[in-house]
Protein backbone atom coordinates (compact mmCIF):
# COMPACT_ATOMS: atom_id res chain seq x y z
CA UNK A 1 0.00 0.00 0.00
CA UNK A 2 1.39 3.55 -0.50
CA UNK A 3 1.29 6.16 2.23
CA UNK A 4 -0.79 8.73 2.88
CA UNK A 5 -1.22 10.93 0.15
CA UNK A 6 1.69 13.75 1.11
CA UNK A 7 1.00 17.29 -0.79
CA UNK A 8 0.05 18.46 -3.72
CA UNK A 9 1.57 19.24 -7.00
CA UNK A 10 -0.13 22.47 -8.42
CA UNK A 11 0.16 24.63 -11.62
CA UNK A 12 1.83 21.73 -13.49
CA UNK A 13 1.85 22.97 -17.32
CA UNK A 14 1.81 19.97 -19.92
CA UNK A 15 2.27 22.38 -22.64
CA UNK A 16 5.52 24.18 -21.10
CA UNK A 17 8.69 23.26 -22.84
CA UNK A 18 10.54 22.41 -19.58
CA UNK A 19 7.98 19.79 -18.81
CA UNK A 20 7.93 18.52 -22.49
CA UNK A 21 11.43 17.72 -22.34
CA UNK A 22 11.93 16.17 -18.75
CA UNK A 23 8.19 14.95 -17.94
CA UNK A 24 9.13 12.16 -16.11
CA UNK A 25 9.92 13.51 -12.73
CA UNK A 26 6.96 15.51 -12.79
CA UNK A 27 4.49 12.56 -13.13
CA UNK A 28 6.78 10.82 -10.58
CA UNK A 29 5.20 13.55 -7.86
CA UNK A 30 2.14 13.75 -9.68
CA UNK A 31 1.95 9.82 -8.81
CA UNK A 32 3.05 10.43 -4.99
CA UNK A 33 1.32 13.64 -3.96
CA UNK A 34 -1.65 13.72 -6.54
CA UNK A 35 -2.52 10.86 -8.06
CA UNK A 36 -5.84 12.53 -9.75
CA UNK A 37 -4.49 15.99 -10.77
CA UNK A 38 -6.85 18.81 -11.90
CA UNK A 39 -5.74 20.49 -15.05
CA UNK A 40 -6.92 22.92 -17.72
CA UNK A 41 -7.10 21.51 -21.44
CA UNK A 42 -5.86 24.02 -24.02
CA UNK A 43 -9.88 23.64 -25.17
CA UNK A 44 -10.81 25.81 -21.42
CA UNK A 45 -12.40 22.52 -20.01
CA UNK A 46 -11.39 21.01 -16.73
CA UNK A 47 -10.33 17.32 -16.78
CA UNK A 48 -8.66 14.98 -14.25
CA UNK A 49 -5.50 13.48 -14.98
CA UNK A 50 -4.93 9.92 -13.59
CA UNK A 51 -1.07 8.65 -13.72
CA UNK A 52 -1.12 5.66 -11.60
CA UNK A 53 -0.51 2.70 -12.91
CA UNK A 54 -3.55 0.77 -11.40
CA UNK A 55 -6.01 3.31 -11.68
CA UNK A 56 -5.16 3.98 -15.25
CA UNK A 57 -6.23 0.56 -15.69
CA UNK A 58 -8.98 1.18 -13.59
CA UNK A 59 -10.39 4.08 -15.29
CA UNK A 60 -9.42 2.27 -19.02
CA UNK A 61 -11.65 -0.58 -18.40
CA UNK A 62 -14.93 0.89 -16.58
CA UNK A 63 -17.56 1.34 -18.99
CA UNK A 64 -18.58 4.51 -16.63
CA UNK A 65 -15.96 6.38 -18.21
CA UNK A 66 -16.40 6.41 -22.34
CA UNK A 67 -14.95 8.20 -24.98
CA UNK A 68 -18.03 10.06 -26.57
CA UNK A 69 -19.48 13.33 -24.86
CA UNK A 70 -22.70 12.10 -22.64
CA UNK A 71 -24.40 15.08 -24.27
CA UNK A 72 -24.36 17.58 -27.30
CA UNK A 73 -22.78 20.67 -26.70
CA UNK A 74 -20.27 18.71 -24.41
CA UNK A 75 -17.29 20.32 -26.66
CA UNK A 76 -18.62 23.76 -27.08
CA UNK A 77 -20.80 24.88 -30.32
CA UNK A 78 -22.02 22.64 -32.97
CA UNK A 79 -19.04 21.20 -35.46
CA UNK A 80 -19.05 22.04 -38.91
CA UNK A 81 -19.90 19.03 -41.56
CA UNK A 82 -16.77 18.07 -41.74
CA UNK A 83 -15.81 17.70 -38.23
CA UNK A 84 -19.25 16.01 -37.86
CA UNK A 85 -17.99 13.17 -40.19
CA UNK A 86 -15.20 12.57 -38.84
CA UNK A 87 -16.70 12.24 -35.11
CA UNK A 88 -17.65 8.84 -36.30
CA UNK A 89 -14.40 7.31 -35.93
CA UNK A 90 -14.23 4.51 -33.11
CA UNK A 91 -12.38 6.64 -30.05
CA UNK A 92 -15.51 9.39 -30.59
CA UNK A 93 -18.62 7.17 -31.12
CA UNK A 94 -20.92 5.72 -28.31
CA UNK A 95 -20.16 2.40 -26.81
CA UNK A 96 -22.82 0.66 -28.97
CA UNK A 97 -21.50 2.16 -32.17
CA UNK A 98 -17.71 1.57 -30.91
CA UNK A 99 -18.53 -2.43 -30.60
CA UNK A 100 -20.13 -2.73 -33.95
CA UNK A 101 -17.37 -0.49 -35.86
CA UNK A 102 -15.18 -2.98 -34.01
CA UNK A 103 -16.42 -5.92 -35.30
CA UNK A 104 -16.14 -4.79 -38.73
CA UNK A 105 -13.31 -3.46 -38.97
CA UNK A 106 -11.48 -6.07 -37.35
CA UNK A 107 -11.99 -8.76 -39.83
CA UNK A 108 -10.57 -6.64 -42.50
CA UNK A 109 -7.56 -5.86 -39.51
CA UNK A 110 -6.43 -9.01 -38.57
CA UNK A 111 -3.10 -10.59 -37.29
CA UNK A 112 -3.32 -12.23 -40.55
CA UNK A 113 -3.23 -9.48 -42.43
CA UNK A 114 -0.34 -7.98 -40.35
CA UNK A 115 1.83 -11.23 -41.26
CA UNK A 116 1.60 -10.90 -44.61
CA UNK A 117 3.57 -7.59 -44.79
CA UNK A 118 6.53 -8.84 -42.88
CA UNK A 119 8.37 -9.65 -46.50
CA UNK A 120 7.04 -5.75 -47.81
CA UNK A 121 8.07 -4.13 -44.93
CA UNK A 122 11.53 -5.75 -44.76
CA UNK A 123 12.08 -4.25 -48.14
CA UNK A 124 10.70 -0.85 -47.19
CA UNK A 125 12.80 -1.02 -44.29
CA UNK A 126 16.02 -2.17 -46.63
CA UNK A 127 15.31 0.13 -49.47
CA UNK A 128 15.62 3.16 -46.70
CA UNK A 129 18.74 2.18 -45.73
CA UNK A 130 20.18 1.24 -49.21
CA UNK A 131 19.23 5.23 -49.85
CA UNK A 132 20.83 6.20 -46.50
CA UNK A 133 24.14 4.22 -47.05
CA UNK A 134 24.38 5.22 -50.88
CA UNK A 135 24.98 8.60 -50.14
CA UNK A 136 28.19 10.24 -49.32
CA UNK A 137 27.11 11.39 -45.92
CA UNK A 138 27.69 9.80 -42.78
CA UNK A 139 25.56 12.00 -40.84
CA UNK A 140 21.93 12.04 -41.02
CA UNK A 141 18.47 12.94 -39.20
CA UNK A 142 17.17 9.33 -38.31
CA UNK A 143 13.33 10.77 -38.09
CA UNK A 144 13.26 11.97 -41.81
CA UNK A 145 15.53 9.37 -43.70
CA UNK A 146 14.01 6.53 -41.84
CA UNK A 147 11.45 6.77 -38.80
CA UNK A 148 9.13 8.31 -40.29
CA UNK A 149 9.06 7.32 -44.06
CA UNK A 150 8.82 3.21 -42.70
CA UNK A 151 5.40 3.42 -41.90
CA UNK A 152 3.79 6.50 -44.26
CA UNK A 153 4.82 3.93 -46.96
CA UNK A 154 3.09 0.60 -44.68
CA UNK A 155 0.42 2.43 -44.22
CA UNK A 156 -0.60 4.13 -47.94
CA UNK A 157 0.23 0.41 -49.64
CA UNK A 158 -1.90 -1.11 -47.08
CA UNK A 159 -4.77 1.56 -47.57
CA UNK A 160 -4.22 1.62 -50.89
CA UNK A 161 -3.72 5.58 -50.95
CA UNK A 162 -0.81 7.14 -53.62
CA UNK A 163 2.35 7.64 -52.05
CA UNK A 164 2.62 11.16 -53.85
CA UNK A 165 0.11 12.17 -51.42
CA UNK A 166 2.25 11.48 -48.39
CA UNK A 167 3.21 15.37 -48.07
CA UNK A 168 -0.07 16.36 -48.04
CA UNK A 169 -0.83 13.93 -45.21
CA UNK A 170 2.42 14.90 -43.30
CA UNK A 171 1.19 18.46 -42.99
CA UNK A 172 -2.09 17.48 -42.72
CA UNK A 173 -2.06 15.41 -39.78
CA UNK A 174 0.71 17.23 -38.20
CA UNK A 175 -1.42 20.37 -37.82
CA UNK A 176 -4.14 18.51 -36.69
CA UNK A 177 -2.07 16.75 -33.95
CA UNK A 178 -0.73 20.46 -33.10
CA UNK A 179 -4.32 21.89 -33.32
CA UNK A 180 -5.37 19.51 -30.85
CA UNK A 181 -3.20 21.80 -27.65
CA UNK A 182 -3.18 24.48 -29.23
CA UNK A 183 -6.32 26.00 -29.74
CA UNK A 184 -4.55 29.32 -31.71
CA UNK A 185 -4.63 26.77 -34.49
CA UNK A 186 -8.19 25.79 -34.42
CA UNK A 187 -8.54 27.77 -37.74
CA UNK A 188 -5.84 26.22 -39.47
CA UNK A 189 -7.52 22.85 -37.98
CA UNK A 190 -10.55 23.29 -39.35
CA UNK A 191 -9.48 23.97 -43.31
CA UNK A 192 -7.26 21.37 -42.81
CA UNK A 193 -9.74 18.50 -42.11
CA UNK A 194 -12.22 19.88 -44.67
CA UNK A 195 -9.61 19.51 -46.89
CA UNK A 196 -8.34 15.98 -45.71
CA UNK A 197 -12.44 15.39 -45.52
CA UNK A 198 -12.74 16.35 -49.41
CA UNK A 199 -9.73 14.45 -50.16
CA UNK A 200 -11.27 11.10 -48.55
CA UNK A 201 -14.73 11.25 -50.22
CA UNK A 202 -13.10 11.81 -54.00
CA UNK A 203 -10.74 8.84 -52.98
CA UNK A 204 -13.70 6.47 -51.60
CA UNK A 205 -15.68 7.24 -54.52
CA UNK A 206 -12.90 6.18 -56.79
CA UNK A 207 -12.33 3.00 -55.06
CA UNK A 208 -15.95 2.11 -54.95
CA UNK A 209 -15.67 2.23 -58.73
CA UNK A 210 -12.31 0.16 -59.20
CA UNK A 211 -12.51 -2.27 -56.07
CA UNK A 212 -8.88 -3.58 -55.55
CA UNK A 213 -6.52 -5.35 -53.56
CA UNK A 214 -6.43 -2.92 -50.26
CA UNK A 215 -7.25 -1.79 -47.56
CA UNK A 216 -9.75 0.60 -48.33
CA UNK A 217 -11.76 -1.74 -50.54
CA UNK A 218 -11.77 -4.39 -47.77
CA UNK A 219 -13.51 -1.84 -45.77
CA UNK A 220 -15.51 -0.71 -48.34
CA UNK A 221 -17.11 -4.66 -49.11
CA UNK A 222 -16.70 -5.68 -44.88
CA UNK A 223 -20.04 -6.74 -43.92
CA UNK A 224 -21.21 -8.52 -41.02
CA UNK A 225 -24.36 -9.91 -40.05
CA UNK A 226 -26.26 -7.91 -42.35
CA UNK A 227 -24.00 -4.89 -41.17
CA UNK A 228 -21.74 -2.25 -43.07
CA UNK A 229 -19.72 0.75 -42.35
CA UNK A 230 -21.73 3.90 -43.40
CA UNK A 231 -20.37 6.23 -45.66
CA UNK A 232 -19.38 8.81 -43.09
CA UNK A 233 -17.81 5.96 -41.29
CA UNK A 234 -15.81 4.70 -43.76
CA UNK A 235 -14.26 8.44 -43.75
CA UNK A 236 -13.54 8.55 -40.27
CA UNK A 237 -11.72 5.10 -40.40
CA UNK A 238 -9.82 6.11 -42.84
CA UNK A 239 -8.99 9.34 -41.51
CA UNK A 240 -8.16 7.85 -38.44
CA UNK A 241 -5.91 4.97 -39.56
CA UNK A 242 -3.91 7.80 -41.75
CA UNK A 243 -3.28 9.69 -38.80
CA UNK A 244 -2.02 6.82 -36.49
CA UNK A 245 -0.12 5.63 -39.08
CA UNK A 246 1.86 9.16 -39.32
CA UNK A 247 2.07 10.04 -35.44
CA UNK A 248 2.92 6.79 -33.48
CA UNK A 249 4.93 4.29 -35.03
CA UNK A 250 7.66 6.63 -36.22
CA UNK A 251 7.96 7.52 -32.59
CA UNK A 252 8.53 4.22 -31.39
CA UNK A 253 11.21 3.84 -33.65
CA UNK A 254 12.70 7.55 -32.65
CA UNK A 255 12.24 7.18 -28.97
CA UNK A 256 13.26 3.30 -29.33
CA UNK A 257 16.72 4.15 -30.95
CA UNK A 258 17.32 7.13 -28.85
CA UNK A 259 17.01 4.88 -25.54
CA UNK A 260 18.91 2.52 -27.49
CA UNK A 261 22.12 5.11 -28.32
CA UNK A 262 21.97 6.32 -24.24
CA UNK A 263 22.20 3.19 -23.47
CA UNK A 264 24.59 1.32 -25.15
CA UNK A 265 25.06 -1.96 -23.09
CA UNK A 266 21.24 -2.59 -24.19
CA UNK A 267 22.34 -2.13 -27.84
CA UNK A 268 25.53 -4.57 -27.20
CA UNK A 269 22.97 -6.82 -25.78
CA UNK A 270 20.47 -6.39 -28.79
CA UNK A 271 22.80 -6.58 -30.95
CA UNK A 272 24.29 -10.00 -29.97
CA UNK A 273 20.86 -11.20 -29.88
CA UNK A 274 18.86 -9.80 -32.07
CA UNK A 275 16.10 -12.71 -30.87
CA UNK A 276 15.08 -10.15 -28.01
CA UNK A 277 13.76 -7.60 -30.38
CA UNK A 278 10.15 -8.64 -29.02
CA UNK A 279 10.61 -8.07 -25.48
CA UNK A 280 13.27 -4.45 -26.56
CA UNK A 281 10.02 -3.21 -28.34
CA UNK A 282 8.08 -4.04 -25.80
CA UNK A 283 10.44 -2.17 -23.31
CA UNK A 284 10.68 0.87 -25.62
CA UNK A 285 6.97 1.19 -25.43
CA UNK A 286 7.00 0.60 -21.96
CA UNK A 287 9.72 2.96 -21.11
CA UNK A 288 8.73 5.95 -23.94
CA UNK A 289 5.94 5.32 -25.50
CA UNK A 290 4.84 7.27 -28.18
CA UNK A 291 1.48 8.14 -26.56
CA UNK A 292 1.74 10.41 -24.07
CA UNK A 293 -2.02 9.99 -23.06
CA UNK A 294 -5.09 8.38 -23.50
CA UNK A 295 -7.72 10.01 -25.71
CA UNK A 296 -10.31 11.92 -23.18
CA UNK A 297 -13.22 9.83 -21.44
CA UNK A 298 -16.12 10.84 -19.69
CA UNK A 299 -17.83 9.89 -16.79
CA UNK A 300 -21.57 8.66 -17.28
CA UNK A 301 -22.28 8.61 -13.88
CA UNK A 302 -20.71 9.98 -10.50
CA UNK A 303 -17.83 7.63 -9.74
CA UNK A 304 -16.62 6.66 -6.46
CA UNK A 305 -13.19 7.53 -6.63
CA UNK A 306 -10.67 8.88 -4.02
CA UNK A 307 -12.78 10.43 -2.17
CA UNK A 308 -15.49 10.22 -4.41
CA UNK A 309 -14.32 13.13 -6.67
CA UNK A 310 -15.50 12.02 -10.03
CA UNK A 311 -18.89 13.50 -11.07
CA UNK A 312 -21.02 12.74 -13.88
CA UNK A 313 -19.93 14.90 -16.86
CA UNK A 314 -16.29 14.89 -16.07
CA UNK A 315 -13.99 14.69 -18.47
CA UNK A 316 -10.92 12.24 -17.26
CA UNK A 317 -7.16 11.85 -18.80
CA UNK A 318 -4.96 8.61 -18.24
CA UNK A 319 -1.33 9.49 -18.53
CA UNK A 320 -0.24 6.24 -19.89
CA UNK A 321 3.89 7.33 -20.28
CA UNK A 322 2.87 7.67 -16.11
CA UNK A 323 1.65 4.73 -15.23
CA UNK A 324 4.57 2.81 -17.71
CA UNK A 325 6.90 4.16 -14.94
CA UNK A 326 5.06 3.66 -11.73
CA UNK A 327 6.93 1.46 -9.33
CA UNK A 328 4.03 -0.07 -7.55
CA UNK A 329 4.42 -1.91 -10.88
CA UNK A 330 7.53 -1.81 -12.25
CA UNK A 331 10.59 -2.71 -10.72
CA UNK A 332 12.93 -0.45 -11.56
CA UNK A 333 11.18 1.61 -13.73
CA UNK A 334 13.09 4.21 -14.95
CA UNK A 335 15.39 1.68 -16.07
CA UNK A 336 15.81 0.69 -19.66
CA UNK A 337 16.05 -3.07 -19.58
CA UNK A 338 15.22 -4.76 -22.87
CA UNK A 339 15.19 -8.22 -21.04
CA UNK A 340 12.59 -7.46 -18.50
CA UNK A 341 10.57 -10.22 -17.77
CA UNK A 342 7.42 -8.99 -16.19
CA UNK A 343 6.15 -5.87 -18.54
CA UNK A 344 2.17 -5.48 -18.91
CA UNK A 345 2.59 -2.24 -20.08
CA UNK A 346 -0.43 0.23 -21.57
CA UNK A 347 1.77 1.50 -24.34
CA UNK A 348 -1.61 0.81 -26.46
CA UNK A 349 -4.24 1.77 -24.02
CA UNK A 350 -6.41 -0.78 -22.02
CA UNK A 351 -10.11 -2.18 -22.46
CA UNK A 352 -12.31 -1.92 -25.24
CA UNK A 353 -10.50 1.02 -27.21
CA UNK A 354 -6.88 -0.77 -27.25
CA UNK A 355 -5.20 -0.27 -30.41
CA UNK A 356 -6.16 -1.71 -33.34
CA UNK A 357 -2.77 -0.85 -35.03
CA UNK A 358 -0.74 -2.76 -32.43
CA UNK A 359 0.19 -5.78 -34.22
CA UNK A 360 1.19 -3.62 -36.98
CA UNK A 361 3.39 -1.20 -35.05
CA UNK A 362 4.71 -3.86 -33.08
CA UNK A 363 5.71 -5.72 -36.66
CA UNK A 364 7.06 -2.75 -37.81
CA UNK A 365 8.81 -1.35 -34.34
CA UNK A 366 10.80 -5.00 -34.53
CA UNK A 367 11.96 -4.91 -37.91
CA UNK A 368 13.49 -1.46 -38.05
CA UNK A 369 15.30 -1.38 -34.75
CA UNK A 370 16.66 -4.84 -35.88
CA UNK A 371 17.71 -4.00 -39.35
CA UNK A 372 18.88 -0.43 -38.30
CA UNK A 373 21.35 -1.97 -36.22
CA UNK A 374 22.46 -4.33 -38.50
CA UNK A 375 23.34 -2.14 -41.25
CA UNK A 376 24.62 0.59 -39.46
CA UNK A 377 26.54 -0.84 -36.39
CA UNK A 378 28.24 2.04 -35.29
CA UNK A 379 25.32 4.33 -35.17
CA UNK A 380 26.08 7.06 -32.77
CA UNK A 381 24.21 10.06 -31.37
CA UNK A 382 25.29 13.61 -33.63
CA UNK A 383 24.46 15.82 -30.84
CA UNK A 384 24.44 16.62 -27.19
CA UNK A 385 21.62 14.56 -25.83
CA UNK A 386 20.32 17.91 -23.95
CA UNK A 387 19.88 19.62 -27.32
CA UNK A 388 17.43 17.02 -28.57
CA UNK A 389 13.90 18.92 -28.64
CA UNK A 390 10.57 17.06 -28.14
CA UNK A 391 7.15 18.12 -30.31
CA UNK A 392 4.41 20.17 -28.46
CA UNK A 393 1.64 18.95 -27.34
CA UNK A 394 0.87 16.22 -25.02
CA UNK A 395 -0.64 13.41 -26.92
CA UNK A 396 2.33 12.44 -28.91
CA UNK A 397 5.77 11.87 -27.44
CA UNK A 398 8.61 12.10 -30.07
CA UNK A 399 11.39 13.49 -31.32
CA UNK A 400 11.46 16.34 -34.06
CA UNK A 401 14.83 15.40 -35.08
CA UNK A 402 17.45 12.64 -33.77
CA UNK A 403 20.76 13.56 -35.69
CA UNK A 404 22.85 10.39 -35.69
CA UNK A 405 26.58 9.50 -37.44
CA UNK A 406 27.56 6.50 -38.23
C1 LIG B 1 3.57 2.42 -31.45
C2 LIG B 1 2.54 2.83 -32.13
C3 LIG B 1 1.18 3.06 -31.52
C4 LIG B 1 0.82 3.41 -30.26
C5 LIG B 1 1.73 3.65 -29.06
C6 LIG B 1 -0.63 3.49 -30.24
C7 LIG B 1 -1.38 3.78 -29.11
C8 LIG B 1 -2.75 3.73 -29.04
C9 LIG B 1 -3.51 3.91 -27.84
C10 LIG B 1 -2.93 4.25 -26.47
C11 LIG B 1 -4.82 3.75 -28.14
C12 LIG B 1 -6.01 3.82 -27.17
C13 LIG B 1 -6.38 5.23 -26.86
C14 LIG B 1 -7.43 5.35 -25.78
O1 LIG B 1 -7.83 4.36 -25.17
O2 LIG B 1 -7.85 6.47 -25.51
C15 LIG B 1 -4.89 3.47 -29.56
C16 LIG B 1 -6.05 3.25 -30.24
C17 LIG B 1 -6.09 3.08 -31.61
N1 LIG B 1 -5.00 2.95 -32.46
FE1 LIG B 1 -3.07 2.97 -31.95
N2 LIG B 1 -1.11 3.21 -31.48
C18 LIG B 1 -0.04 2.94 -32.29
C19 LIG B 1 -0.09 2.61 -33.62
C20 LIG B 1 -1.22 2.52 -34.36
C21 LIG B 1 -1.27 2.22 -35.76
C22 LIG B 1 -0.05 1.96 -36.64
C23 LIG B 1 -2.59 2.23 -36.12
C24 LIG B 1 -3.21 1.97 -37.45
C25 LIG B 1 -2.66 2.14 -38.59
C26 LIG B 1 -3.37 2.52 -34.93
C27 LIG B 1 -4.74 2.62 -34.89
C28 LIG B 1 -5.47 2.79 -33.74
C29 LIG B 1 -6.94 2.84 -33.72
C30 LIG B 1 -7.86 2.71 -34.93
C31 LIG B 1 -7.32 3.01 -32.38
C32 LIG B 1 -8.73 3.12 -31.83
C33 LIG B 1 -9.21 1.76 -31.36
C34 LIG B 1 -10.58 1.80 -30.73
O3 LIG B 1 -11.05 2.86 -30.29
O4 LIG B 1 -11.22 0.73 -30.68
N3 LIG B 1 -2.51 2.68 -33.89
N4 LIG B 1 -3.61 3.44 -30.09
Amino acid sequence: MREKLSGIVSGVDFLNHSFIQQPFPVYAKLRENEPVHRLLLPSGHYAWMVSRYEDAVKILQDGRFVTSPPHQGQMGEKQPPHMEIISNNLLSVGPEDHQRLRRLVQKAFTPRMIEKLRGRIEQVSEGLLDKVLASDKRDIDLIEEYAFPLPIIVICEMLGVPLEDQDKFRIWSNTIMEGVSNPQLSHKMDEVMKSFVEYLQQLIADRRKHLKEDLISDLISVEEQGDKLTEHELYALVFVLIIAGHETTVNLIGNGILAFLEHPEQKRLLMEKPDLIQSAVEEVLRFNGPAEVSNIRWAIEDVDFYDNMIQKGDMMLVALSSANRDSMQFDEPDTFDITRKVNNHIAFGKGVHYCLGAPLARLEGEIAINDLFRRLPDIRLNTDPLLLEWRPGMIIRGLKRLPIAF
